[in-house]
């Protein structure tokens, strides 16, 4: 193929263990003339075929190709598609430094590798690896990528890899979608700003959008959300989308809800000056549910769904909430009045706006809950950067999100819920408390969500550790990650 960069993937097939084992590193390919060409390089022991890594040859004899890059899968046992999205990310970030603004990346040959699932895979971490958080540089470069090829071979089913290809690119899109919202600082993304964004995607992909405002926050008595906002100069943005494709009349309506704190100074309780700038990034639970929104409306699953993002900036301020008020979150129905919350800490924001998001989605409808939310500092302490944290009030509902997993390649680990957890959040002067101490934080913060799910089936995600990547990888910038959308939407799907 005629192209400025061909890559190809290799995988090490070396078991032995011992201290004299070598990598064997061996192509994915069929292709002899490919093959051919990075035969002696292979041959030299130099390249490992470890994940990510990279080797490049320039003018590879005998290819039209103007360079062969080799991308490693890792070992073989390991390979996966989800080793495939990376690789396609690899690659993109390779070409982009050096001005290669076109490649073609050659889909692995591998029984175990299905062509389809990784043509949609390539195109995620194609479109994954392009994005780069360097939107207000005045002397940025647009070094994106203006073509990524997939190539299959001859024998594979072209229009079945074609579909996937197309899923692959709607998908990563929406990640980038997600992940320009959550770079955005506080000052240009405010909850206004933010409800505008919401629409304008929705009209373009033909979702049904409302933004409301303050007066909707009153009229609903939503005051567990009111009670952040109410420190805030900004108005809050209450974001409800709607996707009903047609002919949908029963069945699940799902129900998507985000935390989108615009800018989390903590209010009154207010955080030390440290580090205080990442917190514009609060609002990545609300911004992976409008991606998986725009993903949704472009695939058109056979199931209703329907988003609220609860936005709003949490400042200290003469109006602002204060440790030991009491508030009452907003009622489900007229017979059924609104819990009341004492506030320990107004920094812990994010389960209040939630509190009236959930009921808020359950009022609408909603018959399955699954919320994303930066919640707690304490799901990194927990789990790392490695898992995002996973809480549900119920296992078939988990089993869904967890076989949603295998296809988006996140990770999430599904954390405990309890009653000797919710005694912890249990308040003297109201029904329960917005804090519930310095152990299992994440913990009692999901059972704080669960109070409001009530009997509703209902998955939390504690984004907070990954939704802000702290280096850059071989496959995607550091910055906003996108995390949750990916799962998000496969999960959704699973109910169609
Ligand atoms: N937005 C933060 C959680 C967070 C921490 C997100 C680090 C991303 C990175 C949340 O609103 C918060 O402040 N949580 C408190 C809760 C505490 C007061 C119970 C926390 O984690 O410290
Ligand atoms: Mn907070
Ligand atoms: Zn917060």
């Amino acid at each position: 193929m005629e192209t400025p960069l061909l890559a190809v993937t290799a995988m090490d097939t070396q078991t032995a263990k011992g201290s004299d084992a070598r990598p064997q590193p061996d192509l994915l390919t069929s292709d002899a003339a490919v093959k051919s060409a990075a035969a002696a390089i292979l041959n030299s022991g130099e390249f490992k075929a470890a994940a990510n890594e990279t080797l490049l040859i320039h003018s590879p004899v005998g290819l039209k190709a103007a360079r062969l890059l080799i991308v490693g899968l890792g070992k073989q046992a390991k390979t996966s598609v989800h080793s495939v999205r990376g690789a396609a990310g690899t690659a993109v970030r390779f070409s982009k430094p050096r001005g290669i603004r076109e490649l073609v990346f050659a889909l692995p040959e591998a029984d175990w590798l299905p062509p389809g699932p990784c043509a949609r895979a390539a195109a995620e971490g194609a479109f994954v690896g392009d994005f780069d958080p360097d939107t207000y540089r005045s002397d940025r470069k647009d070094l994106s990528l203006q073509a990524f090829t997939a190539a299959a071979h001859a024998s594979v089913n072209n229009s079945k890899v074609e579909d996937a290809f197309r899923e692959g690119w709607i998908v990563g899109m929406s990640q980038n979608f997600t992940r320009s919202l959550v770079n955005e600082p506080g000052n240009k993304l405010t909850p206004t700003e933010f409800g505008r964004r919401a629409a304008a995607m929705a009209k373009e992909v033909g979702l049904h959008c409302e933004v409301f405002s303050t007066e909707k926050l009153h009229e609903l008595k939503m005051g567990a959300f009111w009670s952040v906002a109410q420190g805030s100069e900004e108005p809050p943005a209450l974001i409800v989308l709607r996707y009903e494709p047609a002919g949908v009349k029963d069945g699940p309506v799902l129900g998507l809800v985000g935390k989108g704190v615009t800018f989390d100074t903590g209010g009154i309780s207010i955080k030390p000056s440290d580090n205080m700038e990442k917190m514009k990034y609060d609002m990545a639970g609300g911004a992976a549910m409008i991606g998986a929104m725009r993903a949704i409306a472009l695939l058109k699953p056979r199931v209703r769904v329907i988003a609220v993002v609860c936005a709003t900036e949490n400042m200290p301020d003469g109006k602002a909430q204060k440790p030991g008020d009491v508030q009452t979150a907003m009622p489900l129905s007229a017979d059924r009045p609104g819990k009341t919350i004492e506030i320990i800490n107004t920094d812990a924001e994010g389960r209040l706006v939630l509190a009236d998001g959930l009921t808020y989605a359950r009022q609408l409808g909603a018959t399955h809950l699954i919320d994303a939310a930066t919640l707690t500092g304490a799901i990194g302490v927990a789990l790392g950067m490695i898992n995002a944290g996973a809480f549900a009030n119920d296992d078939d509902t988990y089993a869904k999100f967890q076989a949603a997993l295998e296809v988006s390649g996140e990770k999430f680990w599904r954390m405990p819920l309890g009653d000797e957890y919710a005694d912890m959040i249990k308040s003297d002067i109201g029904d329960i408390k917005n804090t519930g101490g310095r152990y299992g934080g994440a913990i009692t913060a999901a059972e704080f969500l669960k109070v409001f799910a009530e009997d509703t089936p209902w998955i939390h995600l504690d984004i907070a550790g990954l939704a802000w990547l702290e280096e850059n990888k071989p496959f995607i910038a550091k910055g906003p990650s996108g995390v949750g959308v990916r799962s998000i939407l496969e999960w959704v799907r699973s109910y169609a």
